[in-house]
């Protein structure tokens, strides 16, 4: 069994060497955060650039066993954001130089979603003078509304996989076409053919996942040969289903542990990817997104979610920042990204460096 600078010294990683460092403790998880930081900036330097994300629906007609937003959750109080608050908070983000807006919503596969969406992206265009670049995350849609956004002006799309283990996947979601495995997989597949800079992720100490479906969750990310990731770990939330398996959950703090030794080893192995520090980390520890950063994720996403609405969209449980505003969110993330030693990348798209470069080939 070869240890763990060996491993980090070696250009390709084997599932088991995978494995290995997923488990590395002291000294070893300390080389390889390090390892995971000294990567990036050599591959993509250590500038950070903001996404300002704008949650501007809580409706979702799905019904993940994870999501505190689920469909059939009675407790939420359901909005939707105005178009005249969407655009004012993607104004905001100009005006501060964010460089980039992520459009988040629940699911909605209507034909006057899809429609909305089109006249948002073409309006946001239109009053940041097409400074700002739109990433947008709004889940499973058909081929051709993801043409039809693309054309519009959005060049960015987030989906993540959740899990790239199909049985697990199956676990944690109803067994219905709605919820397939295959379909989520197709839309990964249009949207990276379509043209877009394509990002996924997964959720880390989910209920029944193991080590070695973490290890197959950085192969699926390689093999697929995805441009973003955003990873962050699994938060229970009493009003789901998967609330039952609590106790047999790793403890935060491992869960938050794992999170950010997955940062380090998807940069090792895919060095020139945008990697996010997740919202998620911060739920568990305070300094989270920093550490994130530190081990080697280049991407914040400050949420510009006018604070009124924060509270209602409640993925999991204790999500930071649901009492601040879009300003003070900026002043605080400023700080975060200075004490780990970052520097934002203000004004830019800071696209992902893998995009750019596959598509030169
Ligand atoms: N814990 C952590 N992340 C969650 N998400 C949804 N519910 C939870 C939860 N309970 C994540 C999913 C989804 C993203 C928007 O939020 O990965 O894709
Ligand atoms: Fe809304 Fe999963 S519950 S997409």
């Amino acid at each position: 069994m070869s240890n763990i600078p060996e491993i980090l010294s070696q250009s390709s990683f084997s599932h088991s060497d995978l494995e290995q460092l997923l488990q590395c403790e002291g000294e070893e998880k300390r080389l390889l955060y390090e390892a995971g930081r000294t990567t990036k900036e050599l591959f993509v330097g250590n500038k950070v650039y903001f996404r300002g994300l704008i949650e501007f629906s809580n409706i979702c007609a799905k019904d993940c066993y994870y999501c505190g937003i689920r469909r059939s959750n009675d407790a939420v109080h359901r909005y939707n954001l105005t178009d005249h608050e969407i655009l004012n908070a993607a104004s905001f983000a100009d005006e501060n130089n964010f460089g980039s807006v992520v459009l988040q919503s629940g699911e909605n596969s209507s034909p006057a979603f899809a429609q909305r969406i089109t006249n948002l992206i073409t309006e946001i265009k239109q009053i940041s003078n097409n400074r700002l670049g739109i990433t947008l995350s709004v889940g499973e849609q058909s081929e051709e509304v993801y043409r039809q956004w693309y054309e519009a002006g959005a060049h960015r799309y987030l989906l993540r996989i959740e899990t790239s283990n199909q049985l697990l996947y199956h676990k944690i979601h109803p067994q219905d076409p709605q919820h397939d495995f295959n379909r989520r997989l197709g839309c990964l597949h249009a949207l990276r053919e379509i043209g877009y800079q394509t990002g996924t992720g997964v959720m880390i100490g989910l209920p029944f996942q193991t080590l070695a479906d973490l290890a197959d969750d950085l192969l699926f990310f390689q093999q697929f040969g995805i441009d973003m990731v955003g990873m962050g770990p699994y938060l229970e939330h009493s009003q789901t289903p998967l609330y039952e398996f609590r106790n047999e959950l790793l403890p935060l703090q491992k869960r938050f542990e794992l999170s950010l030794k997955m940062i380090s080893i998807l940069r090792i192995l895919m060095k020139d990817i945008n990697i996010v520090a997740a919202t998620a980390l911060q739920a568990i520890d305070s300094l989270g997104r920093e550490k994130g950063i530190k081990a080697g994720a280049n991407i914040i996403m400050p949420n510009i979610t006018p604070g009124l609405y924060r509270k209602d969209y409640l993925l999991y449980e204790n999500k930071p920042c649901v009492d601040e505003e879009p300003s003070q969110c900026k002043g605080c993330l400023e700080a975060r990204v200075a004490l780990a030693d970052g520097e934002i990348g203000f004004g830019e798209w800071g696209d992902s460096v893998h995009f750019k470069n596959r598509k030169s080939v």
